[in-house]
């Protein structure tokens, strides 16, 4: 295969609560992050509303584009290749972000390359991160829990949540005690004032995960009048627990001695911590990315991208759409050995 060596590739992000752009340059082979901006919708109220996600998106993402260059101090000119986010994720905000796409991508005719988010998000650890090379990744977002490593020529999910996110049911918990939205960080301050052990169902299934039923017994906890922090500790002590169980098992299984942490959730010290400790045990590293890049960035699709389209991925603006269900085991990994 002939391989092209494109260099500078903007990420447009935008599966679910965030738009986000970023720059990359390739550097043999890892990845320079020249910029990584990121704007959040809030809601006022309750959880996310698709269409109003994607219009918030919609109002923010050309000033954030513009933004973005001035920081990674480039011009229009100078980008190559046009990366966006295909899915998994929201509908509307998923197609926001691929029509801002499809409009760079023929006003400065250049080309377009839609990612799958889920790998990106391992990519961005392996682009960026020294000797970090073929990881089993732990992807814990708000929306995303996944065990994903690659195995027989593609990205395989091990294990993955049977029902909600591991940031949706801290978020979810975190609503109903009166908590502001995202929780996940007031979670962890609390838990770090408990300390009485409340025993939670921990439900590990095959390799699966599930954590609706976890919720419901920790609000119970709450209501009969269990201190907060030891509910917030107890929380993360077993939903951590069974993700750290899971990622074990994922990487005896594929025989992979480097782990990497993503998405939202990656920021808590103690996950980091349980998953450190597992793999020291095994005598394996553990890789966790600057904060901003293991939450929804766009450096992480600008890198996957490039990955791409030097590898000889094309993609014609009416094969570019979106796919709310995209699959990681459903990408063709044409970039790896
Ligand atoms: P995705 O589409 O990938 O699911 P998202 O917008 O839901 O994206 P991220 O931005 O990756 O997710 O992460 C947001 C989640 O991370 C929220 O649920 C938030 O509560 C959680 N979070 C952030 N910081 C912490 C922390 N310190 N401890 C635990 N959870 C955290
Ligand atoms: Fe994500």
């Amino acid at each position: 295969m002939k391989f092209e060596n494109i260099m500078i590739s903007i990420g447009i992000e935008g599966t679910a609560h965030s738009i986000a752009i970023g720059f990359v340059k390739q550097n043999k082979n890892k990845c320079d992050v020249l910029s990584n901006l990121i704007k959040t919708y809030h809601p006022k109220k309750g959880g996310i509303h698709p269409r109003e996600a994607a219009n918030h998106h919609a109002e923010n993402v050309s000033m954030l584009i513009k933004k973005s260059l001035e920081e990674a101090k480039i011009n229009y000119s100078d980008i190559d290749l046009i990366s966006f986010s295909k899915g998994p994720g929201l509908g509307p905000c998923l197609r926001t972000a691929a029509t801002a796409s499809r409009a760079l991508s023929l006003s400065l005719k250049k080309p377009l390359i839609g990612v799958n988010h889920c790998v990106a998000h391992l990519e961005i650890g392996t682009g960026t991160l020294d000797k970090c090379r073929d990881p089993v990744l732990l992807y814990t977002s708000g929306a995303n829990t996944q065990v994903i490593a690659f195995a027989e020529g593609k990205y395989r999910v091990f294990g993955e949540t049977l029902d909600i996110g591991i940031g949706n049911c801290l978020d979810k918990f975190g609503r109903s005690v009166g908590l502001d939205f995202p929780s996940g960080p007031t979670i962890e301050k609390l838990a770090k004032k408990g300390g009485k052990y409340l025993k939670l169902p921990y439900s590990i299934k095959g390799m699966d995960i599930a954590f609706s039923g976890l919720l419901t017994a920790a609000q119970q906890y709450y209501e009969k009048g269990e201190r907060l922090e030891d509910v917030c500790y107890s929380i993360q002590e077993t939903t951590f627990a069974a993700l750290t169980e899971v990622t074990e098992r994922a990487m005896a299984h594929t025989e992979k001695n480097q782990v990497l942490l993503g998405g939202g959730v990656a920021a808590n010290n103690r996950l980091r911590e349980m998953v450190s400790i597992m793999a020291k045990e095994r005598n394996a590293t553990c890789f966790v990315p600057s904060k901003d890049l293991c939450v929804d960035n766009g450096a992480m699709i600008a890198w996957l991208g490039l990955l791409m389209y030097n590898s000889g991925v094309r993609m014609k603006i009416e094969d570019s759409l979106i796919d709310q269900r995209f699959r990681t085991d459903m990408v063709d990994v044409t970039w790896r050995e």
